[in-house]
């Protein structure tokens, strides 16, 4: 039996968790119909399979119809859901690991045009800064029906055979009465501390009294939320210790600070840049006071700091869960002694921020996250051995080489500079986005472990394609960035690949234009910007940096908001000529004939990449498939068999941005579909 503290069993009432490590509920949204189908089954198996103790499945499941999905969740309020969830629970039981669902009423957190246009309720008629719904102030009959709801979700989930439940209470509608800040209700609900719970002790009561005893029931808040007017660390504390007397929980699952907003949301859950487990020791803090079983997640993503979150005694279960996104193995890597091989997290926060999109959660460097219905987590030998030669290697082209080589080719990666990385290497020159260098150092150890041949400081010619006498060939050149965006000027401007590479200085008085939309222009303007220089963004957008998303913006406007920064929406640069040792830029609209212009010192343009091509077109004709992919057989996971040309005597693929601009997710997804069948 291991030592290891994160391996040892843990006892919660009359279940055994075989280990310390818990994926905390988070909802990708994959229900189908508002049911855990398909998608949400394989995803969670995955993970119970390959050994994680407990899985918190859903995240905000909703129990009532008037607290419609933010972001596709599952509807605890249908009876159908027993059945999926029960096929779920059992799939997952068969692997050994604990299954339990989070229920929540979200109260105000949601929109009343999502489904069936009910009022958004909340205990006050303040609205949440993030959603912008102005709900109804609950009256009694509100309150009698969600305490009824409640207690029909948890039976349903009891009848699906879960494990227990737990109840979102922070930023939901528990918490929305427990915040002064949100609960302006006169007695018995509104009031005094003891008069804010009395809401969830009832729904607590109620469902206790129709699960039982024995069912287990937690209960995952905020013990401070760090908000001026809002709930204090010390009523936290004292929230805690009721929760615990009350004799009606289980378990205390502990975050810290609000969701209402964008900032806080991302402080509650830290992003790439911010601190590793800020909230641990808070949570231990509401261990050690209350004595009670405590479960926490907040950037927790290595072993290391899991372990000692646990040795330390901080908490009795840590939560991994975008670390589990990343690498769905990561305990079975523990138990084997393979901690190395986990598939880092980085922080980049795809998953999350694409679920505010409307989006699917996908992980930003492992496409088969979300996917294991047709993508593998682990890649299956080859029966026919190839050479596989990639040129490029960004996260396409890396991507392309681990899954090449893990079917188990004879790997051959060209590369012009002179080392791995591509764009990831000049976005990780950031200090705040440093850690997205693993997506790259992960992919080379696993190739060097597998023997891969990397020729970096060569700039591939056809001719050196040829010589490695290739079976297939994979160019992953990437792009060059375009800035010929203009009807006059484009010579005067820059890009903002030479803004963050270091290769052009920054000016005084800088004018970003960025039409794409993207991490670089909002980068290139943080980095002029901190050596004081005044700099405004400039976009034909409604809303500026759209594809950085909600989270992702944080940090940026952290450093943005407070420097000498302007931000300007639905203006088009148009045209930059010199004047004198200046720029003038002339703006125009999409809107009308306007135009406006600006006097600054330099112009940097992010408009994107072109696809650096010429390999790919060289080596076109002499190919056997003349670069054709067939995307039936791609999109439906079976191998490419294009043959168009008899003398052609290896076949050609293109892939990430060497195709068309896009994002590292893509280029990665590009690489495994196809080269899992290669
Ligand atoms: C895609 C996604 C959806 C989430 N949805 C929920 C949710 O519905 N309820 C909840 O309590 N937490 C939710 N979370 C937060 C996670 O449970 C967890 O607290 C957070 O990811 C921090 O832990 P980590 O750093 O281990 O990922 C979500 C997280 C992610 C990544
Ligand atoms: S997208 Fe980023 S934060 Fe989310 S799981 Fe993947 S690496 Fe982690």
């Amino acid at each position: 039996m291991s030592n290891d503290p994160l391996l040892q069993p843990y006892k919660l009432k009359h279940l055994t968790l075989r280990n310390r490590i818990m994926i905390t509920s988070h909802e990708p949204a994959y229900p189908e119909d508002g049911m855990p189908k398909g998608r949400y089954r394989a995803y969670h198996v995955e993970r119970a399979k390959a050994g994680v103790a407990l899985t918190m499945t859903a995240g905000s499941a909703s129990v009532a119809q008037d607290s419609p999905p933010v972001f596709n969740n599952i509807l605890a309020w249908k009876d159908e859901v027993v059945g999926h969830m029960k096929q779920l629970v059992d799939e997952v039981h068969d692997h050994g690991a604990a299954v339990m669902i989070q229920l929540t009423h979200l109260g105000r957190r949601t929109r009343w045009d999502k489904a069936d246009w009910l009022p958004v309720v909340a205990p006050s008629h303040e609205r949440e800064a993030s959603h912008r719904a102005f709900p109804k102030r609950m009256e009694d009959w509100d309150m009698t029906r969600i305490i009824g709801d409640f207690a029909d979700a948890a039976e349903r989930m009891k009848m699906a055979g879960v494990d227990g439940i737990e109840l979102e209470a922070y930023g939901h509608l528990l918490e929305q009465f427990w915040s002064p800040l949100t609960n302006d209700l006169e007695a018995p609900y509104g009031g005094s501390l003891e008069n804010r719970l009395k809401f969830t002790f009832d729904v607590l009561g109620a469902i206790r009294k129709r699960c039982g005893p024995d069912f287990i029931v937690g209960l995952r808040y905020t013990g401070d939320q760090d908000l001026p007017g809002g709930m204090t660390k010390a009523e936290g504390m004292t929230v805690s210790q009721r929760l615990k007397d009350s004799g009606l929980v289980d378990f205390l699952n502990v975050v810290k600070g609000h969701i209402d907003t964008d900032p806080g949301l991302t402080d509650l859950i830290p992003i790439q840049g911010m601190r590793n487990a800020p909230h641990l020791d808070f949570a231990g803090e509401i261990r050690a006071a209350t004595g009670f079983p405590t479960f926490h997640a907040a950037k927790i993503p290595d072993v290391a700091t899991a372990r000692h979150a646990i040795a330390s005694g901080k908490l009795d279960m840590v939560g991994m869960t975008r670390a589990h996104m990343a690498d769905p193995h990561l305990v079975r890597k523990i138990i084997e002694k393979r901690e190395d091989d986990i598939r880092p997290c980085v922080g980049a926060n795809y998953c999350l921020d694409r679920i505010y999109q409307g989006g699917l959660a996908f992980c930003l460097h492992n496409a088969a996250t979300g996917r294991e219905e047709t993508m593998p987590h682990d890649i299956p030998a080859a029966v026919t051995k190839k050479r596989v030669t990639i040129v490029g290697a960004g996260p396409a082209g890396m991507e392309a080489a681990r899954v090449a080589a893990e079917r188990g080719h004879a790997v051959t990666v060209f590369e012009a500079a002179d080392q791995p990385g591509g764009q990831i290497r000049l976005t990780a020159q950031d200090e705040r986005r440093r850690e997205m260098i693993s997506i790259i150092a992960w992919r080379m150890a696993q190739c060097e472990a597998k023997g891969v041949d990397f020729r970096f400081n060569t700039f591939a010619e056809a001719a050196d394609i040829l010589a490695t006498n290739p079976d297939e060939v994979i160019i992953a050149t990437g792009g060059m960035p375009h800035t010929e965006v203009l009807g006059q000027g484009n010579d005067l401007v820059v890009s903002t690949w030479d803004i963050l590479s270091g290769d052009v200085k920054p000016g005084q008085n800088v004018l970003v234009f960025d039409d794409a939309g993207d991490h670089a222009g909002l980068q290139a303007a943080d980095k002029i910007s901190a050596t004081g220089a005044r700099v405004e963004i400039v976009t034909p957008d409604r809303s500026f940096a759209p594809e950085v998303m909600a989270m992702n913006l944080v940090p940026y406007m952290r450093n943005l908001q407070h420097r000498d920064t302007t931000f300007t929406v639905t203006w088009r640069l148009m045209d930059v000529a010199r004047e004198g040792n200046q720029l003038r830029a002339r703006l125009g609209s999409d809107y009308g004939d306007f135009t406006r212009e600006r006097v600054v010192d330099q112009v940097v343009v992010n408009h994107g990449t072109r696809p650096l091509d010429e390999l790919y077109f060289e080596l076109k004709p002499q190919s056997s498939n003349l670069g054709e992919v067939d995307y039936k057989a791609l999109t439906n996971g079976r191998a490419q068999a294009v043959a168009r040309n008899p003398a052609g005597t290896f076949r050609l693929f293109r892939i990430g941005d060497a195709v068309a601009a896009r994002n590292t997710h893509a280029a990665i997804y590009d690489a495994l579909r196809l080269v899992k069948d290669l």
